[in-house]
């Protein structure tokens, strides 16, 4: 039998103090769907996953025709960027007709076909429920932008007239000279995304234009977009991610973490949980994904999962060169790099507070790579990409892999111009899946300079069909973490999580953490500094004998009892070790 104990206080530098880091084994599963309980997503970005018709662009068809893949990978459910119609301004967020699949991916039938072809694989499915703007030819704002009044001059949020600015909180989030109508309206993203219209918490009796979030209009509007769900829902999706989640409700002042174009979050919270009670009632395996990077708000009685990676701790992890560069020069260096001057003291400060705020209540995801950031294969080996894997498969909470990633492809060019509104670093890491050494690397058959964005010209250029013969590849590398992630009670979705090593100002390499289920304790102990790293940390579990579930060599240098463990990580390697 185990004996545990209660340490004493352990301290990380700086602000952030760890409570008493004791292991207890116990978990609690959030409400979610039962599908979702232990569940590992993919993304595919459907522009540039694979293209069956030789047009350049990747297509519904061309997704189905890899579902095997994907089901190989041991993945339960697929996230969809959106595959709407749209004028594509950006990437198809953008969207013009929520109730039609753009002629480029298909139609309505193919997506329909796509859903089934998935569910007889096991797999469910989640689409991209892009409500918190349209884009600026939608009907609805075509008819908005009219002078005379009309049942959608209120679905979006315009001033009175052209020629008075919004109050300076508004600066910069108001576009003026657009259409008929004599109004400044409201964007939400790019100028060409309009805000719809949820309403201000707080409208400022001064300003008419600020409608309350009960007014009859904004109502109605609510209405419509609840409809768009349930045809989706009603098509076989299994759930969404909503983009731009806390997005919604505006307010006059900006108090705490509301400045995002904005928002007050309370009002914003009490649409989400329409949504969720919507769908529990409706349809109670839907699942809720939210872009939000506010897990606390986000999993309020809202949400299933959060993404929680628009914040600094998240950068500090892995984005090195992308969002960080200013004037070609980077901001700073991230943990899981090879010359090891990163930091994880942030991270973990951010990710703590996230994480003991909603224990039991939903997910925090920390995706492994998305559309929106630099790809992590950035200048990094599959080696230094594997230990990323290791950390993002046994991390607590939903698992998402960035398409393309499984293989490493690689972040390109910083020179090129943006294509569909993605600026670097995100044309550099929306390029198409490399599937073979065939033409256009098995991406598609049309002429090379069709495509809709050139495949990775390296020779050396990963792709899935030589990794397929490597059992040590990356590929097979990322199948085992995630087949280890599904079949380890402690590296559960929901398993408890205790950090445990850097405690202090000193080395912050390596990085430990211990996952545990009941009895079963797994440790992760991650170096991806290319130099050797040893860590003293404290542990409450006393353990005979330990078994690595995988990784490489390390070594323990001290531990007789619970209590002090003292282990040697040799360079750029990590070990999941259950503790026996
Ligand atoms: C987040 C999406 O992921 C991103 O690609 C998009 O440009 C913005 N939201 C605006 O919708």
């Amino acid at each position: 039998m185990m004996k545990r104990l209660l340490l004493s206080l352990v301290t990380i530098a700086g602000a952030f103090t760890l409570q008493a880091q004791t292991i207890t084994g116990k978990y609690e599963i959030p409400k979610v769907p039962d599908w979702a309980k232990n569940a590992v997503f993919y993304q595919i970005y459907p522009q540039t996953f694979c293209d069956s018709d030789g047009d350049g662009i990747g297509d519904l068809k061309g997704i189905i025709s890899k579902l095997d893949y994907v089901k190989s990978l041991g993945v339960d459910a697929i996230w969809f960027n959106p595959f709407f119609d749209s004028p594509f301004n950006d990437a198809g967020y953008d969207i013009r007709d929520y109730y039609k699949i753009a002629p480029r991916y298909g139609t309505n039938d193919d997506a329909k076909k796509l859903f089934e072809e998935a569910h007889k694989r096991g797999m469910h499915v989640i689409f991209d429920y892009v409500i918190s703007y349209t884009a600026i030819d939608h009907p609805w704002f075509v008819q908005s932008q009219k002078q005379e009044k009309n049942k959608y001059s209120n679905y979006y949020i315009w001033t009175e007239t052209n020629w008075v600015d919004p109050p300076f909180e508004f600066a910069g989030q108001f576009v003026k000279g657009y259409g008929q109508r004599n109004g400044q309206f409201m964007r939400n993203f790019y100028w060409c995304q309009p805000a719809l219209n949820f309403g201000f918490a707080n409208p400022d009796p001064k300003q008419k234009w600020q409608l309350p979030t009960n007014h009859p209009d904004v109502m109605a509007m609510r209405e419509d977009l609840k409809n768009v769900l349930r045809f989706w829902m009603d098509m076989g999706c299994d759930g969404f991610r909503a983009d731009m989640a806390g997005a919604l409700v505006k307010t006059r002042r900006v108090r705490g973490n509301e400045q995002f174009f904005n928002t007050n979050e309370n009002e914003t919270k009490l649409f989400w949980r329409e949504i969720r009670q919507l769908l529990e009632k409706e349809y109670p395996q839907g699942f809720m994904v939210a872009e939000w990077s506010y897990p606390a708000d986000a999993l309020d009685n809202c949400f299933h999962v959060d993404f929680f990676h628009w914040f600094k701790g998240y950068n500090d992890l892995f984005q090195k060169e992308s969002w960080r560069i200013l004037n070609g020069v980077s901001e700073g260096h991230s943990y899981f790099d090879a010359e090891g001057k990163g930091d994880i003291k942030e991270f973990l400060a951010s990710y703590m507070d996230q994480y003991n705020k909603t224990l039991g209540k939903g997910y925090i995801s920390l995706p492994m790579g998305n559309h929106d950031n630099a790809r992590l294969g950035n200048k990094r080996t599959d080696k230094e990409l594997e230990i990323i894997y290791a950390f993002g498969f046994t991390m607590p909470g939903v698992p998402f892999l960035y398409y393309g990633n499984e293989i490493g492809m690689r972040q390109l060019p910083t020179s090129w111009p943006q294509v569909e509104g993605a600026y670097q670093p995100r044309n550099g890491a929306r390029t198409p899946m490399q599937w073979s050494k065939d033409k256009n690397l098995g991406f598609s058959t049309g002429d090379a300079d069709k495509l809709y964005l050139p495949v990775d010209p390296a020779p050396d250029a990963p792709n899935v069909a030589e990794q397929e013969k490597n059992p040590n590849s990356l590929l097979n590398k990322t199948r085992q973490l995630i087949a280890l992630h599904h079949s380890e009670p402690a590296l559960a979705d929901y398993a408890e999580f205790v950090p445990l090593y850097p405690t202090g100002d000193g080395d912050p390499y390596p990085f430990v953490y211990a996952r545990a289920a009941g009895k079963d304790v797994v440790l992760v102990m991650l170096n991806p500094r290319a130099k050797a790293s040893d860590a003293t940390f404290s542990i409450n579990v006393k353990f005979k004998k330990t078994k690595v579930l995988a990784g490489d060599r390390f070594t323990i240098l001290h531990n007789k009892k619970a209590g002090n463990m003292t282990i040697h990580m040799p360079a750029t390697s990590y070990a999941v070790v259950k503790l026996l």
